[in-house]
């Protein structure tokens, strides 16, 4: 693999573990790890808590939208997308234009396990972080179904996900045209 491999995009819900297999699989192929949270805290210099909190959602939105445009390698990366970045409209479809889009699965209660140990997600730094992971988890479970592939990481070892995930890749990038 060179700096000219088609890009994967790694989106998904929150907690589903993006960033690690996307690192993963970045060491593993010799390309490039971003990941669009770590992007957008970089160049604004503020942590996305901070940004949804001074700025709004919608701001973040913007940057997310402006993060996959113009902010980030044409070819030869792995992009671990925060939880939301494909939800506005128009955004899947970028995602799909520049590069194979792959969607990181996991149930529900999988999902609750895994985020209710963190606290830096501003969507759940609410009274019911529950009923809201619930309400987002419906609101964008059609969204994520329409990226193409799923692959599931509940219950799985690491290494057989990122090995997964790699297999799809290859394939998908095989039959890419920009
Ligand atoms: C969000 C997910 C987060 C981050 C922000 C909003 C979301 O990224 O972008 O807190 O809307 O689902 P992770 O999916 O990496 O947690």
């Amino acid at each position: 693999m060179t700096a000219t491999a088609v890009n994967l995009y790694l989106v998904g819900f929150m907690g589903t573990g993006k960033s690690t297999v996307g690192r993963l699989l970045a060491r593993q192929l010799g390309l490039r790890f971003l990941d669009s949270d770590h992007e957008i805290e970089r160049k604004q210099g503020k942590a996305v808590a901070k940004i949804f909190a001074e700025d709004g959602e919608a701001t973040f939105r913007a940057l997310e939208r402006e993060f996959i445009e113009l902010g980030h390698p044409e070819h030869g990366a792995i992009v671990a997308c925060g939880g939301g970045l494909v939800v506005p409209p128009g955004m899947l479809e970028l995602l799909h234009r520049r590069g194979v889009v792959i969607c990181m699965h996991a149930p529900i209660e999988t999902i609750l396990q895994r985020t209710m140990r963190t606290s830096h997600r501003p969507l759940l730094q609410v009274v019911n972080p529950e009923q809201r992971l619930r309400e987002l988890y419906a609101q964008r479970e059609e969204i994520y179904r329409r990226t193409g592939t799923m692959v599931l990481t509940d219950k799985r070892p690491m290494r057989e996900i990122a090995a997964h995930v790699l297999r799809v890749y290859r394939l998908e990038a095989a039959h890419f045209k920009k």
